[in-house]
């Protein structure tokens, strides 16, 4: 008899086997995609696979397998990340910043250390250095089980959930010779273009955009919502081993090879090399070629390619002896320097600024950059008409760095200091000790459009929604002149405002009476005291207590305060003894505003306690950390001392660590010091 078809058709495993087709079909295409950049389907087709299998493992839910690639979105938001302690601590690298240094940094001192013959040439691997962050991956008998950021280098966060949605990662290797346990790491980046289209979303949403890839890459992967990480592109290239158990790898090549094989990401640039000056040469091909990659990288990372001597070179304060990272200069550019405009800020300070030639430096069109101040201009001899090289570095302002006199044509003007203020034609004076002009006129426009600005701010008074647009209608409609006119307005004067809607305007005023009550240390902040930040503001509050306290204070009674030396005495006195200054403030208690002073909590855990947090802090930010001892009574000082009770050291500590060992000082680390928060008291 012969069976039919249909008879032997069996639903469950007809379903299990396209399951597995479809895994492999849409990890081969994603590859294509995301790693190759050359899909071979259209995205309808690939959407049409994956959405076959969404629909498979509803119907099989038995089927829906943890490395799915249905599974690398949707798991729930977290409240904070919690912590992975790296089993092999991840290093930095040392920087060359030129072709001698990587003869000398790397070659010379590894021939040293190896005691090389001269005629014996070394083999290299060459990489480009990916400017994202690094990971680690961890793949349990080829299953992705953990991935975390490098962190402090010894502990990071735990991103598993997002690292699931890099699309180009597998969450099985595939292949043969799968490690029971490997440990990878990498870099995970963003692409130019997937950058681009972050930021045009996010400047629709009137948010501010990212300053570059790495930022953008490091927000969207510690993002606590992984849905959000799963719509921004991220990408990956991994560079290193980490403990890895049943395997053993020979050099660098064999372990990208491998890595390839098993489906990593691997960046197809990397090269190995014979001899220093063939990575030399690499490190000039990728520097002519950085501009056309389609990601940023800036540099390029030389290692020793045998493993074995890798062990044998070890490392050196936490960096290996037999890798090297070679960056590239700051990118820079020639155009001609169009005018010097004056610029009006906060303080009163005349700050020179370069018209140029709009000029693009790698995509970005720089038209303006800072002149910093006169000394400036005349050391550099800067003059109207000049061409100027002008550079871009990393994510600060441009700045010109050098004129080129060779192309100078005799026409060119100097532009001696002002004499008058641009703004508002009072005089500009030069304070002794200090290279800044500073207008001294008491009603100057941006003095006051800028103080307004400030004192809204959110580090301030914090009125929220009054930014800076509707700062500038308040003052082009005449209807404040100084801060405390802010708490004369009304609802009609915001409906005034355009495009002002009732409801906005009604959150407007509740949010200026909100602020009413904002605790003394925002609002001394708020003042805009020349050298008084958000810190010093603290300090005050803590040491006053009252606003009539701090406006009474002689200067012997403001230094003897700790961390309040005489340039800031003086410059308070100086704010309180200006009579306009005091009818602005008190206006504003006669219009309502009452500073409130927190009083310390006492009896926290580390009541009385002085605290110095040094390094770079991976767990906390410098605030937080200072909210946490301050929640607790304790106090956040700048300096080591006897008087210091814990000295909590981040990564790459330095001198204040030395002296607490010196001193004896507690020194903890960030983790430590998260226990000593946590342990019961
Ligand atoms: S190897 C011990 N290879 O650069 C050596 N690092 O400055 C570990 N990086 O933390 C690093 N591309 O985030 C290596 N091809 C590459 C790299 C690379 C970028 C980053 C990595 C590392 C930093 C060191």
């Amino acid at each position: 008899m012969q069976l039919s078809l249909i008879d032997n058709y069996d639903p469950i495993l007809n379903a299990e086997s396209r399951v597995a087709e479809l895994h492999r079909l849409i990890i081969h295409h994603s590859q294509r995609y995301y790693q190759f950049d050359a899909p071979e389907i259209s995205d309808a087709e690939y959407d049409a696979l994956f959405n076959e299998l969404v629909e498979l493992e509803k119907q099989h839910p038995e089927l829906a397998s943890p490395e799915s690639p249905t599974r690398r979105v949707g798991s729930a938001p977290l409240d904070k990340f919690r912590t992975v302690r790296h089993r092999l601590p991840m290093l930095s690298l040392e920087n060359a910043t030129n072709e001698e240094e990587i003869r000398t940094k790397l070659d010379a001192r590894v021939r040293n250390e190896l005691g090389l013959p001269e005629d014996e040439t070394l083999v290299y691997m060459c990489e480009p250095k990916m400017d994202g962050l690094a990971v680690e991956l961890v793949y349990e008998n080829g299953l992705l089980a953990v991935a975390a950021t490098r962190g402090d280098g010894i502990t990071g966060e735990d991103v598993t959930a997002n690292i699931r949605t890099l699309r180009a990662l597998p969450l099985r290797l595939s292949g043969d010779n799968i490690p029971s346990l490997l440990e990878v790491r990498g870099e995970v980046y963003l692409s130019l273009s997937a950058f681009q289209i972050i930021n045009r979303d996010k400047e629709e949403n009137g948010e501010p955009p990212f300053a570059n890839p790495r930022n953008a890459a490091a927000g969207s992967l510690r993002q606590l919502d992984p849905q959000i990480t799963a719509r921004r592109p991220l990408a990956i290239f991994c560079y290193a081993p980490g403990h890895v158990e049943g395997i053993s790898f020979q050099s660098q090549q064999a372990f990208l090879d491998a890595a390839a094989g098993w489906g990593l990401p691997v960046n197809p640039l990397a090269r190995q090399v014979s001899g220093i000056e063939a990575a030399v040469a690499y490190y000039q091909e990728m520097q002519a070629q950085r501009e056309s990659l389609p990601y940023e990288i800036d540099g390029t990372v030389v290692k020793v390619d045998s493993f074995r001597l890798q062990r044998e070179l070890g490392e050196k304060s936490r960096s290996p002896v037999w890798a090297i990272a070679c960056k590239f200069p700051p990118r820079q550019a020639e155009t001609m320097l169009e005018d010097i405009l004056l610029s009006v800020g906060r303080t009163g300070v005349v700050t020179p600024v370069a018209q140029l030639r709009p000029v693009d430096i790698s995509g970005v069109t720089v038209a303006r950059a800072t002149l910093h101040n006169w000394d400036e201009i005349a050391a550099k001899d800067i003059r109207i008409g000049d061409t100027v090289v002008v550079e871009r570095a990393g994510d600060v302002i441009p700045a010109v760095v050098r004129v080129l006199e060779e192309r100078r044509t005799g026409t060119e003007r100097c532009l001696p200091p002002p004499l008058k203020c641009p703004e508002c034609g009072s005089d500009v004076v030069r304070i002794a000790d200090e290279v800044a002009l500073r207008c001294m006129g008491l009603s100057c426009p941006p003095q006051i459009r800028e103080s307004i600005k400030h004192f809204a701010s959110r580090g301030a008074m914090d009125i929220e929604g009054l930014g800076d647009k509707f700062v500038e209608q308040l003052l082009s409609l005449g209807l404040v002149h100084n801060v405390a006119d802010i708490y004369l307005l009304r609802k009609d004067d915001f409906m005034r405002f355009e495009r002002m809607g009732d409801k906005l305007a009604s959150n407007l005023l509740a949010a200026v009476e909100a602020s009413k009550h904002r605790e003394l240390n925002r609002f001394i902040h708020a003042l805009g005291i020349r050298h008084v930040g958000e810190r010093t503001a603290k300090t005050l509050a803590q040491a006053f207590g009252s606003l009539e306290n701090l406006e009474a204070a002689t200067l012997e009674e403001l230094t003897s305060i700790r961390d309040i030396g005489a340039i800031v005495a003086q410059s308070i006195r100086t704010f309180f003894d200006n009579g306009e200054n005091l009818s602005v403030i008190r206006r504003m208690i006669e219009a309502g505003v009452t500073p409130s002073v927190t009083s310390k909590k006492v009896g926290g855990i580390f009541s009385g306690k002085n605290f110095v947090f040094t390094g770079t802090l991976s767990r906390f930010s410098r605030e937080e950390a200072r909210k946490l001892v301050e929640d607790q009574g304790g106090n956040v000082v700048g300096s080591v001392s006897k008087k210091t009770d814990y000295v909590v050291a981040g990564d790459e500590a330095g001198s204040k660590l030395a002296k607490a060992r010196g001193l004896g000082v507690a020194v903890l680390g960030e983790d430590e010091f998260l226990a000593l928060m946590e342990a019961p008291q």
